[in-house]
């Protein structure tokens, strides 16, 4: 860790408080210049950092700056080996995992960013990522699992944003069968899954989880084509400081969690409970073919089961329905 990462995980730590230079430089064993030019990269980097006269610095709580010191916090102990890194720019968080596994990057590793220029949503959709008011997350996993055992990865980890969200903003989340995440009856977040398939062994090669999530209405809204349908977690009334930090490790803390005993399939039930199409009129939407049916239940296998106006039930493993 770099004498700057060190000075960050100590003024994330104490957000708000005053931490003496000295005190800084004595607990780190770096010299109080080393803090100082620590602090001024900090300051440059855009981080709102005051220099308290005999107090020493302290780190405003408005700071939103995402950074794997200011996630590390919240994490819990469990997931300690995970592999966080914090881009500011990048293309796609899932574009840039998925090269890192096939250049034989490990399980566990995480990729955070502020923006992305190229966010690829679900059936070669954009995914509109803009800074500052979002979440991009993507998580590289090599489960040993078979392909179709893949929705559960999606599954698990839409119940994760659901709970996560529920937890920090106190907001009711709801699921909209297969991947997206509900507040208020507005889309907050969409999950992309991705996976490699590995040709030989006939199982997964790795499996690329990414999950976007709006944490606020951007400045002059979302553009046209979403405006009506997505929301965010956060009106800006409710906005507060270090949400995206807590957000970004609770999903990362439930999600691991539901991940080490993915046998136990322990998310189905919570992933029911949270439907938001159970007991709907639903449209399913096959190309350019819309069939109306009414949702009757998500079963063991996270499938939306549906009855068509003919009376047929119809199970559903894949595909795409609107309300
Ligand atoms: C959807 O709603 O269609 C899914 C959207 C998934 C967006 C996330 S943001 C992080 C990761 N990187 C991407 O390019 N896409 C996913």
């Amino acid at each position: 860790m770099s004498a700057k990462q060190h000075v960050l995980s100590v003024l994330e730590k104490n957000k708000g408080k005053s931490v003496s230079g000295a005190k800084l430089a004595q607990e780190l064993f770096i010299s109080r210049n080393a803090v100082w030019k620590a602090i001024k990269s900090l300051q440059l980097e855009g981080y709102d950092i005051t220099a308290v006269p005999n107090k020493g610095y302290c780190l405003s709580e408005d700071n939103d700056i995402l950074s794997v010191e200011s996630i590390i916090p919240y994490l819990s102990d469990h997931i300690r080996p995970v592999n966080l890194e914090v881009r500011k720019s990048v293309t796609s968080t899932n574009t840039i995992l998925k090269e890192l596994a096939s250049e034989g990057e490990a399980e566990g590793k995480v990729l955070i960013a502020e923006e992305q220029t190229g966010g690829r949503g679900r059936l070669g959709r954009n995914f509109y990522s803009p800074a500052r008011t979002g979440l991009y997350m993507s998580i590289l996993l090599r489960p040993k699992v078979k392909v179709e055992d893949s929705l559960y990865i999606t599954t698990s980890a839409a119940v994760s944003v659901a709970k996560a969200i529920e937890k920090v903003t106190g907001c009711e989340a709801k699921i909209k069968w297969v991947n997206d995440i509900f507040c208020d009856g507005k889309k907050v977040c969409g999950i992309l899954t991705e996976a490699g398939v590995d040709f030989e062994g006939g199982g997964l090669e790795y499996c690329i989880v990414g999950m976007g999530i709006n944490v606020a209405r951007p400045q002059g809204d979302f553009p046209d084509e979403i405006k009506e349908i997505a929301g965010g977690i956060f009106e800006p009334n409710r906005y507060s400081s270090n949400l995206r930090s807590k957000l970004a490790a609770e999903i990362l803390n439930y999600f691991w969690g539901y991940y080490s005993e993915f046998s136990k399939k322990a998310f189905i039930d919570e992933y029911r409970r949270r439907s938001f199409l159970i007991g709907k009129e639903v449209n399913i939407i096959s190309g350019d073919q819309l069939q109306n049916a009414k949702a009757l239940d998500i079963d063991e296998n996270a499938r939306l089961v549906v009855q068509l106006p003919d009376g047929e039930i119809k199970t559903l493993s894949s595909g795409e329905v609107s309300i």
